[in-house]
């Protein structure tokens, strides 16, 4: 069966803003895919192109597409490569590159009749990631809040995703109690994580009391971890934070000791997208996971020198940092193939759109990243339950407890 059309048009995401859903046709069938958007965007990420280009976009795609096989995905990713023309997908634009190529693969799931986990995974992908659950924020996703970017729990003692999910959703609820209680005003950032003008170190504090509660009452063990999104607080010299600026030196300590004090399970983006060695100094420093976000951006070559510099243990995957569904792939089997965990990831802009969570059973992530509440997140958390409620699978086994 073949591509027989290729359609956009504009939506909304869960900021507001517009942003592109493909659909891709063949015979009776079809399906769609939404590019999410990031606010704390690495630099070497694909390029977003102005959903104002559609018209233009859908012609040159369209024309390309049509008449390849659904089941193609590889001829479809390489071809809208070739159509770009560029190397970071500024001419069409990464997403609407990556609607288009993850709109292809839901609709070969559709049609081969198989959901687009077991469609991508394979019989063995069998095992459901941990959610990595975001419950206070701030950085650019809630200005005036927190310096660091997302405090995150995981519910680590949780044998399922439902008793996963729920744990996670009562810490979240928990520290608005918590922070009730000390009469502290909090808003919801982007990701639905309570954004507070409180210190980073209460939010520790706060999200601790509150994970010790829900032990308490679940007997879930929970874990935390950050996303300290540190490209957005170095200036070219320091890590500034609101009261000090520290030097690399003092930013990794200072993350080995945050990660001691706390037993963080999980560090995101410790440092400036293109340190290399501050985050090899960290991963040698701590036990735990140290993830690229903003350095790897999804991208085999950023990825190949984190592995040979010894940086990160751990990689997030966004597929529309990278623009096709394919270079998603091979950046998860180079990263896995040396040893790296894999993080999926949704963005802070995100919709209703729930690949992410098939995609992150078919990759075989140890961890989720898509929020705690709110419908746009709630729609992949939603769907993991789901499916594993169809099928038997268990939860994956985190090897960096
Ligand atoms: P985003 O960032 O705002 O670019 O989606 C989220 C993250 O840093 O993980
Ligand atoms: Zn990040």
């Amino acid at each position: 069966m073949i591509i027989e059309d290729v359609i956009y048009r504009i939506v909304f995401d869960s900021r507001g803003n517009r942003t592109v859903e493909c659909e891709v046709h063949s015979e009776d069938f079809y399906a769609t895919a939404i590019a999410p958007a990031g606010a704390s965007t690495g630099t070497e990420e694909a390029v977003v192109k102005d959903v104002s280009f559609i018209d233009e976009i859908q012609e040159k795609v369209s024309k390309a597409l049509i008449g390849i096989s659904v089941f193609d995905q590889i001829t479809v990713d390489e071809t809208l490569r070739e159509i770009d023309g560029t190397n970071n997908f500024s001419g069409i634009g990464g997403n609407f590159a990556i609607t288009a190529s993850l709109a292809t693969a839901k609709l070969a799931a559709e049609i081969s009749g198989f959901p687009l986990y077991a469609y991508l995974g394979g019989i063995f992908a069998k095992e459901l990631p941990y959610p990595l659950g975001n419950v206070i924020g701030g950085g650019a996703h809630a200005p005036g809040s927190t310096n660091i970017q997302e405090f995150l729990v995981i519910p680590v003692g949780a044998d399922n995703f439902l008793d996963a999910q729920t744990a996670n959703a009562l810490t979240h609820r928990k520290i608005r109690e918590e922070l009730r209680e000390r009469n502290i005003f909090a808003a919801k950032g982007d990701e639905g994580a309570w954004a507070a003008q409180i210190s980073d170190e209460m939010a520790f504090e706060i999200i601790k009391s509150a994970t010790e509660k829900v032990k308490d009452e679940t007997g879930i063990e929970m874990r935390m971890g950050v996303d300290v999104a540190a490209t957005e607080l170095w200036d070219g010299e320091r890590y500034v934070y609101r009261d000090r600026k520290l030097t690399t030196e003092e930013q990794v300590s200072y993350m080995g000791e945050l990660a001691d004090k706390y037993s963080l399970l999980y560090i995101e983006d410790p440092l400036h997208e293109n340190d290399f060695e501050g985050f090899a100094e960290l991963t040698r420093a701590v036990k735990c996971m140290v993830c690229g976000d903003d350095i790897f951006v999804t991208n085999i070559k950023r990825i190949q020198r984190g592995i040979e510099t010894g940086a990160a243990n751990t990689v997030l995957i966004k597929p529309n940092q990278i623009g096709t569904l394919t270079d998603t792939f091979r950046a998860v089997k180079l990263s896995k193939d040396s040893g790296y965990d894999i993080v999926v990831s949704h963005r802070s802009g995100e919709t209703e759109d729930e690949t992410i969570a098939h995609l992150s059973v078919a990759f075989n992530a140890t961890l989720i990243k898509t929020g705690v509440v709110g419908g746009e997140r709630i729609a992949k958390l939603n769907e993991l339950i789901r499916i594993e409620s169809e099928d038997e699978l268990s939860m994956i086994k985190i090897k960096r407890l």
